[in-house]
């Protein structure tokens, strides 16, 4: 077994004085996708955030989060995304009044070499060949569905070893998330350990190498995709069947 890519060791997360996160530990190795499901307000959004640095998190004394063998414990989340960390929020933005082009550059904005943004570009069009026909059109004109592949192209933009994604294939039509599910394992095959929140629960545990069950801020179950699919809980809760 590889070391994992990334470690999380008994974090507790916080908003203010407000714990909503409890003694979380897990580890991704490289190259795989793991899911992390459960219900609303669970504390998975939370999750990320604390990877990426964005809300206070403690441990045990030891490093709570670990990455590629560094504690990434006061580390700023623009030194995170330096790092070759990227997170799409939950309902990620882009710049409604910019091209889907611009937008795109605006990810690889620390690239200062033009020939590999050029590439770069040239790679996540052929990715998503639906915003290569929309590379003129303002992101406002997209639909939801394209807004999001905007959101996600751009993330990979910035080259990110490690990306998380937060709900991507949130309140689009089956046919689309169907796409996005796609792009994730296309995005998986060419090297990028992927990180997926997602409710669609069928479809991320397929997807994923292992999952997490996050409920009320603790980790209540893991395993692989596969078997968790098989679990009376995880069918229960999460598969409406009885
Ligand atoms: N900025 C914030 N300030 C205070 N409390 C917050 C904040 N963001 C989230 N919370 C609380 O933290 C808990 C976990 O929220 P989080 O957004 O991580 O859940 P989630 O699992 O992502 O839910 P959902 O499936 O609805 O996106 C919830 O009780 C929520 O109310
Ligand atoms: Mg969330």
């Amino acid at each position: 077994m590889p070391d994992p890519l990334l470690r999380i060791e008994h974090l507790d997360a916080f908003y203010g004085d407000v714990q909503v996160l409890w003694d979380i530990s897990l580890k991704i190795y490289p190259g795989e996708v793991v899911a992390v499901i459960g219900p609303n307000g669970a504390g998975k959004s939370t999750l990320m955030c604390a990877i990426m640095g964005l809300v206070r998190a403690r441990g045990r004394g030891g490093p709570v989060v670990t990455y590629d063998g560094q504690a990434l414990d006061g580390v700023s989340p623009e030194e995170v995304v330096r790092k070759g960390i990227t997170l799409v929020p939950e309902g990620a933005t882009v710049f409604p009044d910019m091209s889907c082009m611009d937008n795109l550059r605006l990810g690889a904005y620390s690239l200062k070499d033009r020939d590999r943004e050029t590439a770069l570009l040239e790679e996540v069009l052929t990715l998503f060949p639906k915003l290569r026909e929309r590379s003129r059109q303002t992101a406002k004109t997209l639909s939801g569905g394209e807004r999001q592949m905007l959101a996600i192209a751009r993330a990979l933009m910035s080259q990110p070893r490690f990306l998380l994604l937060d709900e991507p294939s949130l309140g689009l039509h089956p046919l689309m998330v169907s796409l996005i599910f796609e792009n994730i394992e296309k995005i998986n095959e060419r090297g990028v350990t992927v990180l997926l929140v997602e409710q669609k629960v069928t479809f991320a545990l397929k997807m994923s190498d292992r999952a997490y069950v996050l409920e009320n801020g603790h980790v209540v179950l893991d395993g692989p995709g596969e078997s968790l699919l098989g679990d009376e809980h995880v069918r229960k809760a999460y598969l409406s069947v009885s």
